[in-house]
């Protein structure tokens, strides 16, 4: 049962829970006017703290094909946070006329603090450099619409694995999957931080860090690309010195499988050689439309209209 559940981080459902989610997502891909209708009445407070096109879209888009609607901001300077409003007065505001809130903070733990405020479901949609647990929603089904199943596999995350809160919520959730192996691509300086890895240890998972993307891909069932998170870095030197540290080309893709899934979270910069979009191994623009279906169906289990 999700019906009113915040959603902070991505160890918060269970691997069933999250099976009923993708399997009512599916259902409503395939059943196009499923639970239309269903959100009739009810609001969503959308909160974006932070740039997002596909996060706030798909979860917008998603209340909407519900019947339902939103009300928000895309950036906070039109909100009284440019009067200096604090985030839990804010969120104790917008929880008496919304019935759940999608947020977005730059603030690592801003989500979870939301939480204690609010006396309506949360969802993280990105808290700073931390999670982003719907992401993860979205990749997973992802996977299982196009594997048929999440099992048994080599995925590699490449890139910013420091400060991207995709691959942190990704991994963190594959490592509770059985037969996973999980290698990480990435300049030493943007490594995947310990609070993430070093979970695995005791729970088995297997995992190794590479720096280099050509001698691992050939091994690959998934390649997950991450963007270079510029917005936290600490100086722009450092930004340019590792920006194009990797970046995804058909020569490489000519040394990977050739049924390899190509994923990213999207926005790309530089790292995905537009010329890869024609390639069929190249998913993440399915994994956008993908975003949408899940959050309908976590949107309708949270708010209670599906069990
Ligand atoms: C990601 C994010 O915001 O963390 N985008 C997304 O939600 N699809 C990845 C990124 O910004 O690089």
């Amino acid at each position: 049962m999700l019906t009113r559940r915040h959603f902070i981080e991505p160890d918060t459902f269970t691997l069933e829970e999250m099976e009923t989610l993708f399997a009512l997502a599916e259902k409503i891909e395939r059943e196009g006017g499923y639970l239309r209708d269903s959100c009739k009445g009810k609001l969503l407070g959308v909160l974006f703290f932070e740039p997002s096109t596909r996060t706030r879209l798909s979860f917008e888009a998603a209340m909407i094909r519900l019947g339902g609607t939103c009300l928000g901001f895309a950036e906070p300077y039109s909100s009284s946070t440019a009067k200096g409003e604090s985030l839990a007065d804010t969120i104790r505001t917008v929880a008496c006329y919304a019935d759940a809130i999608v947020m977005r903070h730059p603030k690592e733990g801003a989500a979870l603090l939301a939480s204690r405020y609010s006396s309506v479901p949360v969802i993280n949609a990105g808290d700073g450099g931390h999670h982003h647990p719907t992401q993860t929603l979205t990749d997973l089904l992802t996977i299982r619409q196009m594997r048929g199943a999440i099992d048994n596999l080599t995925i590699g995350f490449c890139g910013d694995l420091k400060f991207g809160r995709t691959v942190h919520s990704l991994a963190r959730t594959l490592a509770r999957y059985p037969r996973i192996t999980m290698i990480f691509i990435s300049p030493p300086e943007l490594a995947m931080p310990s609070y993430i890895t070093e979970r695995f240890a005791g729970a088995g998972v297997s995992y190794e860090e590479t720096g280099s993307l050509d001698t691992v891909i050939g091994k690959l069932d998934v390649l997950y690309m991450t963007r270079v998170q510029r917005e936290r870095f600490f100086n722009e030197e450092d930004y340019i010195r590792l920006k194009d540290s990797y970046i995804l080309n058909m020569e490489k893709m000519a040394m990977a499988k050739k049924d390899m899934m190509v994923l990213h979270p999207l926005p790309r910069v530089n790292e995905i050689a537009p010329d890869v979009d024609a390639d069929p191994r190249a998913a993440y623009f399915r994994q956008a439309t993908y975003g949408m279906y899940v959050r309908m169906a976590l949107l309708s289990s949270v708010l209670g209209v599906v069990c």
